[in-house]
């Protein structure tokens, strides 16, 4: 399992080019079932999560072209498809039931393996279950599969989300897109990447409207050819605005639209970080002292990122005072702080409630990734470490960060990657 070395502190400054969104990738790939025409999706970003995804429309007879580099491909799905996911897949990663809404959509039947929790938390799937089902689709778990079916076309109906949930919300538009009728979806997340899908979707002739958190999607019997370039990743912006505003740097990031991190620059800039806003581009100087923050609170979108939570609590270490982070979205998502505890990080937790005592004198040390974006803390920790840090089992970030060691290198970070 390959691991990073890397030797801090550094300072970094530079251009960052941000690749495409995986989390906006994801749904638009398993959209794709739902179309017999050709159809090309652009900019995705070379992470594992959308080899996995393609991986798994594959095993479902999806028939895809990827280019060299691939960040191009072309879906032609002529004949009927499988519908079965294997455990063996969507073990991997817990997207890919965002494949049984276009499935039971399209095919009307679908065997999927139910997706395991992750470390951040139990990750249950049951507001996609209760509202496929309003759509009429019926189901049995068993042997830890989802045996679904419908009779027929889904119909369209009026849903209400008792909470706020990206991926249900993604999978009943995808969903009622083949329905029969009209479908009005209440209480819908409405972040950036959901806003990509249904930008896709309408590409491609369907006929989806937001109005606020309530989307209405006109069913139709079928989609035309499309061409659709997918968003830029909003979390890895984010992450390196944080790097910035981290180690005293002076970046310039490029490839996406600003406006899709207004709230986490709004947080930076209280930190001390100077930021100059362009179309697709911004410039941002990271301050000589860092200014704490007393309390930060993740929240569905528009709120703070739960995807940058570990991030930020890296710059309240360095912080110049003592703050609180609360993690409101998962129930598990503080396993950073071990780890970063390891590096002489003060950190109390209580529930889901991080008290940080700034001014920390990151010491290099060995640590161990959990998951994606708490490995990206540790690195973020790591680059302005006095010395040497280990950080084992990247494949967590290779998850979904588009080769990072190459972005940070680039812009001064001492960082190799050991091949193991
Ligand atoms: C998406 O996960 C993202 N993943 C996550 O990013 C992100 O952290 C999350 O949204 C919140 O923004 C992808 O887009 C592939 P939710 P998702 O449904 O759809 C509970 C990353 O690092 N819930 O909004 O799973 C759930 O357990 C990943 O890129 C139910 O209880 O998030 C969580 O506590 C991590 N029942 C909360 O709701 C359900 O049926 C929000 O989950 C569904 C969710």
């Amino acid at each position: 399992m390959d691991k990073f070395s890397i030797e801090g502190p550094s300072r970094i400054r530079g251009e960052v080019e941000i690749s495409g969104s995986k989390n906006s990738s994801l749904p638009i790939l398993a959209a794709t079932l739902l179309f017999n025409k050709p159809v090309v999706i652009k900019n995705l970003p070379r992470v594992k999560d959308i080899n996995t995804m393609i991986n798994l429309l594959r095993s479902l007879g999806s028939k895809i072209i990827l280019s060299k580099d691939r960040r191009i491909a072309k879906i032609h799905n002529k004949t009927k498809l499988k519908t079965f996911a294997s455990y063996s897949l969507v073990k991997t990663m817990r997207g890919s039931i965002l494949v049984l809404g276009p499935l039971i959509s399209k095919y009307y039947k679908s065997k999927i393996s139910l997706p395991g929790g992750c470390l951040i938390g139990a990750r249950p799937i049951n507001y996609h279950l209760d509202s496929l089902k309003k759509l009429g689709m019926s189901y049995v778990l068993k042997d830890g599969y989802i045996i679904a079916k419908s009779k027929g076309k889904l119909k369209g109906t009026t849903i209400k989300f008792p909470k706020l949930t990206v991926g249900a919300t993604e999978n009943s538009i995808i969903a009622a897109c083949l329905a029969k009728g009209t479908t009005i979806l209440k209480n819908c997340a409405i972040e950036p990447e959901i806003k990509d899908l249904t930008n896709f979707l309408n590409s491609a002739g369907a006929k989806i409207s937001w109005i606020g958190r309530t989307c209405k999607i006109v069913g139709i019997n079928t989609l035309n050819p499309t061409e659709y370039s997918v968003m830029a990743d909003r979390i890895e912006a984010g992450t390196f605005c944080v790097a910035a505003t981290l180690a005293k740097g002076n970046l310039k990031i490029s490839n996406f639209d600003p406006k899709i991190i207004n709230t986490e620059m709004g947080l930076l800039k209280k930190f001390g970080a100077k930021i100059k806003v362009h179309k697709e581009k911004i410039f941002i100087k990271g301050p000589e002292k860092i200014r704490f923050i007393k309390k930060i609170k993740t929240k569905e979108y528009p709120g703070v990122a739960t995807d940058l939570q570990s991030q930020i609590m890296v710059l309240m270490c360095k912080a110049n005072g003592k703050g609180s982070i609360t993690e409101n979205i998962f129930e598990n998502r503080f396993m950073h702080v071990a780890e970063l505890r390891r590096l002489g990080a003060k950190i109390d937790v209580k529930n889901n409630q991080a008290h940080i005592y700034g001014n920390t004198k990151f010491i290099g040390a060995e640590l161990m990734s959990s998951d994606l974006r708490a490995s990206v803390s540790l690195v973020l920790a790591a680059m302005v470490s006095k010395g040497k840090s280990i950080i084992n089992r990247i494949y967590h970030l290779d998850r979904g960060y588009e080769n990072i060691e190459h972005k940070l290198k680039k812009i001064g970070v001492k960082i190799k990657r050991i091949k193991q």
